[in-house]
């Protein structure tokens, strides 16, 4: 069933960001902002989706938000590829888009998906709510949000002591949680429903989704997460296994999974989905 949900999702979220470049110039940057849009998981689209359904606000209504996250989250990582971030040559099992291109050409590309980004967000179909939304996806990406979480991310890899377990939390809510508890939550918020048990969810799965992908970069396999492995530890990054290790790095993320399906209590079954991708979140293996 969630498998089935997710691949939906996938495909429609696919659509959306195909017709919203449907006409747009012939040129270079376009072609790389085509392709940095293919492939991924797709979670946070499926969070968007999913967290709007539980409020009743059916897929149309959410699409144009879900197509709004996967553009924002492709500009941070074409970013993230950067010669002077990560310097990283493959991403969802293809050339990264300075490889492919050069430089210059991925800059803008991750400029022109950021503003997608928003002009997906002032989407008409979203509804009257989607105000609140811009500036909720302003705040995650921002210097409060992910580009805080980047720069810290950064910053540790030359700081003179390894970072405390307060300061890898604190980057790692920044780089990949900020962006998860937008998509979590856009569907409480353009219902206008209280977004807190949606926010502590996704604060914890947030989190395991950041500790599980640095545990894939320490024990995963290239041929299934499309992207250069090692490379945390060659780079002096700080992750909790960088701190704690891998054993009670997985320990951590395990607690976090439980701690966010705890979080959906109130929402009773309807939210079994949601659980299903926390747990998802944990297990995968890309
Ligand atoms: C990778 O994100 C970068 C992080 C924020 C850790 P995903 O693992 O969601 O990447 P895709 O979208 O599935 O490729
Ligand atoms: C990337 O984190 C986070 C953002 C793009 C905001 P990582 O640098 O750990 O992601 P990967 O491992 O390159 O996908
Ligand atoms: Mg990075
Ligand atoms: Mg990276
Ligand atoms: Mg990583």
């Amino acid at each position: 069933m969630f498998h089935e949900r997710l691949r939906r999702v996938q495909a429609k979220v696919q659509e959306a960001l195909d017709d919203a470049l449907a006409f747009h110039p012939d040129v270079p940057v376009v072609h790389a902002m085509r392709y940095a849009l293919q492939g991924g998981k797709r979670l946070r689209a499926f969070l968007v989706i999913e967290s709007a359904r539980l409020h009743r606000v059916y897929e149309p209504e959410a699409m144009p938000a879900a197509a709004a996250v996967e553009a924002l989250h492709a500009y941070s990582l074409v970013h993230d590829d950067l010669p002077s971030m990560d310097n990283d040559e493959l991403r969802r099992g293809q050339p990264t888009v300075h490889r492919k291109w050069d430089e210059a050409t991925a800059v803008l590309a991750g400029d022109a998906l950021q503003t997608l980004a928003f002009e997906l967000c002032c989407d008409p179909a979203l509804g009257p709510r989607r105000i609140e939304l811009v500036t909720a996806l302003a705040k995650a990406s921002g210097a409060e949000g992910m580009v805080l979480g980047q720069a810290l991310d950064i910053a540790a890899e030359t700081a003179p002591a390894p970072l405390t377990l307060d300061e890898i939390t604190r980057l790692q809510a920044g780089k990949t949680g900020a962006l998860i508890t937008f998509a979590a939550t856009s569907g409480a918020l353009l219902a206008g429903a209280d977004t807190g048990p949606l926010t502590r969810y996704s604060r914890a799965l947030g989190l395991a989704f950041q500790i599980a992908d640095d545990i894939l970069d320490v024990e995963g396999d290239p041929a299934k997460t499309g992207k250069k492995l090692g490379k945390d530890a060659a780079a002096g990054k700080a992750t909790f296994v960088s701190l704690l290790g891998l054993a009670a790095a997985k320990v951590r993320a395990r607690a976090l999974v439980e701690e966010a399906e705890a979080a959906l209590a109130s929402y009773g079954d309807a939210a079994e989905t949601l659980r299903d991708a926390a747990r998802f979140v944990v297990a995968r293996d890309a």
